[in-house]
């Protein structure tokens, strides 16, 4: 178990949220019994807590055993020989564990965690859209619920979107739900000469859509050696002046590789917080901007589920909706390998 010297190193350098955060070693000792008891619990009952990047860091950096980004996570849950699965991010991604792993427990420390991309499709549209264009292969980012991947053919992350699509052999592919995404989908095969005509549902991630393009030049005119690091839920305005687009873990790897040493990120502002203290010698600026799903998950709700799992934390998913679902994440590992 972490100990509260080793936790205060890993938050001491951390600067973002709001209000700032800035973890004192006292703070740190008063989280100790919390983590304790996660700690015995996840040894009793053979559990396995998986945290998003964008995951508060008093969690993110002490009860962890795996931390990643959509892609890396579900193949952490996929692998995971644990009888018990902790998800702390978001539905959907705790969703894709139990799609993954139906004879398993999983449990989602924060039932209410939406998204404004998943919560913003259902399967009816798809099965509407699909009368529509019978030709088209319907890709499905991995920001979405088990009953729209059920409709779904190829599910996507952000890490691997541009490969996955160039690779589908059909030429007509319908991506949902993120438009953005999908608008740099379309300008990235562009420029690979790859041509397909790729229809877009109207989605968007209502963190990322919110960054402007004049503040990459802002920055640019300021600090001339800063690299520019973009999501791609960022609309292609934004992404189009970057100087790195990836997925969360993508820019964590980006970063320990770059030479630089100051860096603005267009990303929600949790992975600024991992990055300052990953790379303390580094400077990390950022539109620190908070996705209040991501940032609802909580120590305390992690010790509730695993002291008393309860029908909202519990995922559920009727097995044909399961199958379908699975049909759809596996065609992604198989594109992605
Ligand atoms: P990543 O898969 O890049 O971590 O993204 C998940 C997400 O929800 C970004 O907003
Ligand atoms: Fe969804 Fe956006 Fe939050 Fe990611 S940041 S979980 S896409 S609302």
């Amino acid at each position: 178990m972490v100990t509260a010297e080793q936790l205060y190193e890993k938050l001491k350098d951390i600067q973002v949220g709001n209000p700032v955060c800035r973890f004192t070693r006292e703070n740190c000792e008063l989280l100790l019994p919390t983590i304790q008891r996660i700690e015995d619990l996840k040894r009793e009952k053979n559990a396995i807590i998986l945290v998003h990047n964008y995951v508060a860091p008093q969690i993110y950096y002490s009860v962890a055993d795996y931390t990643g980004d959509s892609y890396g996570l579900s193949k952490k849950a996929k692998e995971s020989d644990a009888d018990v699965i902790v998800f702390s991010a978001v539905r959907f991604m705790a969703e894709t564990a139990k799609i993954l792993n139906p004879g398993k427990m999983v449990l989602d420390p924060n039932p209410n965690g939406g998204c404004s991309l998943a919560d913003g499709i259902t399967a009816g549209d798809v099965i509407q859209l699909r009368k529509k264009f019978p030709d088209h292969t319907f890709v499905c980012y991995i920001n979405t619920t088990a009953e729209v991947k059920a409709q779904c053919d190829v599910c996507v992350t952000s890490s691997n979107v541009y490969g996955i699509i160039e690779k589908i052999p059909n030429d007509k592919i319908y991506f949902l739900p993120d438009r953005l995404m999908g608008e740099n989908v379309i300008s990235h095969l562009k420029s690979r000469g790859v041509n397909k005509d790729i229809q877009l549902w109207d989605g968007t991630c209502y963190v990322h859509e919110e960054y402007q393009p004049e503040s990459i030049d802002q920055v640019r005119k300021n600090f001339a050696d800063v690299e520019i690091l973009v999501h791609p839920e960022c609309s292609s305005s934004v992404v189009g002046k970057a100087d790195y687009v990836g997925s969360t873990s993508q820019m964590l790897d980006h970063v320990r590789e770059s030479e630089k040493d100051a860096f603005f990120l267009l990303t929600e502002c949790g992975l600024t917080g991992v990055l300052q203290s990953e790379f303390p010698e580094k400077t990390f600026a950022g539109s620190c901007t908070l996705c209040k799903y991501m940032k609802s998950n909580s120590l305390e709700d992690i010790l509730g589920v695993l002291e008393n799992p309860n029908p909202p934390s519990i995922i559920e998913i009727d097995p044909e909706t399961q199958k379908r679902a699975l049909h759809c994440v596996n065609q992604m590992f198989r594109y992605a390998n």
